[in-house]
């Protein structure tokens, strides 16, 4: 289960995720919509942390994954993003 808490990522002023709370249960599919821009890559990259969010927490199956120190390498084993320009 990933449980997101309050997050919030900004770049410089640009305050790309504001609070933004979500509980994605196991076996659960989730989509994120939104206009281009609003920050659904941003989220998904905060979530195996190649962001390293502003505020809030991630919990994955129950520790924060933001706010202590975890392998983040053992999150990745199971926190995979195919990335939206195939060149990246
Ligand atoms: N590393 C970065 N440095 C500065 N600004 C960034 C960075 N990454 C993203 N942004 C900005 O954050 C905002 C959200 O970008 P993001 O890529 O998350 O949007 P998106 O919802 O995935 O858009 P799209 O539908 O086009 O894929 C945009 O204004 C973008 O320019
Ligand atoms: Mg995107």
């Amino acid at each position: 289960m990933i449980e997101i808490k309050h997050l919030s990522k900004s770049f410089g002023n640009l305050e790309v995720l504001k609070d933004v709370s979500l509980t994605i249960k196991k076996g659960e599919v989730v989509t994120i919509i939104g206009s281009s821009g609003s920050g659904k890559s941003t989220l998904l990259r905060c979530i195996n942390l190649l962001e390293q969010p502003t505020g809030g927490a991630i919990l994955f199956e129950g520790k924060d994954i933001v706010n202590s120190k975890i392998k983040i390498e053992d999150i990745r084993k199971n926190a995979c993003m195919v990335f939206q320009h195939f060149n990246l």
